[in-house]
């Protein structure tokens, strides 16, 4: 590993902030005011999904709740509603119950420390020290994917990123880095780095405004970095969707309070073995695929007439648009009404 005298450190930043100034995402929402309620929501939203995809949801979250009293009070139907397609709910539930802390335990008065914002719901090491960062000026270093691509490049670490011990490596590399007076724009323009020219596949790093300070590329290794051992494959789940139709109305099912997609509702689904076990009229041909982060579910959709079981309903289209369906449920209604 690279060690950088004080000097290199400080023409690093520079390099960094000047690039940024001139080139970083300025106009982003959530960098035009990084008051935190706007900051946390935003890095509860970009976790797992990307940027451009994030902001229509974001700005229509924040149109409908701009006050963390406002999300703190609000329905959780209308929380999980405004989150309807970016997936992982947990995320929104959870983003919930951290404004419900922050109005009714701590007056609304917010944590500024990274330490102290982890005390809130779904609120880990990296997104505390963004926020504390971001809204609070603390010099802390904000490790994500991002951090560990384009520091492991930049100094040569080679601590497996797939290994969570590894984060405490990562995290005293980087913090003498950070820039003491703008740590917030340091630890963004790390993400836009590794957004545009230090990324996973087909970096840039020729051209990249860091690219003197790249120990890897210097040595021709880049493609070494970030060492990463192979993660598992999701485990593959197949499954039956049960389409019973009566009197216009479609059985729906709602899942159980923990687990995958806890109390959402569903088709019912029905696990099999293989799609030689399909009894009934079988209406697809290709499974639908819907993918989490450790399973990926395919499932056949087929037409039977079963009897009602207690977590179940019929439901008419009327009912289930007030509902928040996950997006498997909206891949298998759209599936449904392609067969038309
Ligand atoms: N990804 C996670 N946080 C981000 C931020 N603040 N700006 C851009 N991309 C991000």
């Amino acid at each position: 590993m690279e060690i950088w005298s004080e000097q290199t450190i400080k023409d690093f930043r520079r390099t960094l902030l000047d690039w940024y100034n001139q080139e970083g995402r300025a106009n982003l929402p959530w960098r035009v005011n990084h008051e935190p309620y706007r900051v946390l929501v935003s890095e509860i939203m970009l976790q797992q999904t990307q940027v451009d995809t994030v902001l229509p949801y974001y700005e229509r979250f924040m149109s409908d709740l701009p006050t963390v009293q406002d999300l703190a009070y609000a329905p959780e139907a209308q929380v999980l509603k405004l989150w309807e397609g970016l997936g992982y709910y947990s995320r929104a539930r959870n983003l919930q119950k951290a404004a419900k802390f922050i109005v009714e335990e701590l007056h609304g008065n917010w944590p500024e420390s990274a330490d102290d914002l982890q005390e809130l719901p779904g609120v880990g090491p990296y997104t505390s020290a963004a926020i504390a960062s971001i809204s609070f000026g603390e010099v802390v270093p904000a490790v994500d994917g991002n951090a560990y691509r384009v520091f492991s490049r930049l100094l040569k670490i080679d601590a497996d990123i797939a290994n969570t011990k590894s984060r405490h490596i990562f995290y005293d590399a980087i913090l003498p880095i950070v820039d003491p007076v703008r740590p917030g724009d340091f630890n963004q323009a790390i993400m836009d780095l590794g957004s545009s020219y230090m990324t996973a596949k087909n970096p840039d790093s020729h051209h990249s405004p860091v690219r003197s300070f790249n120990a890897a590329f210097r040595d021709g290794v880049e493609a070494n970095f970030p060492v990463k051992t192979k993660k598992q494959k999701p485990i593959k789940q197949q499954y039956v969707a049960i389409i019973s139709e009566k009197g216009g109305q479609l059985l729906f099912e709602q899942r159980p309070d923990t687990g995958l997609l806890a109390g959402f509702w569903t088709f019912p689904l029905i696990p099999i073995n293989s799609i030689d076990d399909i009894e009934g009229q079988q209406l697809n041909i290709k499974p639908i695929v819907h993918v989490f982060t450790h399973r990926r579910w395919e499932i056949w959709l087929v037409k039977q007439e079963v009897d009602r079981m207690p977590n179940q309903q019929y439901l008419s289209s009327s009912d289930w648009q007030t509902l928040s369906l996950p997006t498997v449920q909206h891949k298998l209604l759209k599936a449904l009404e392609d067969l038309k």
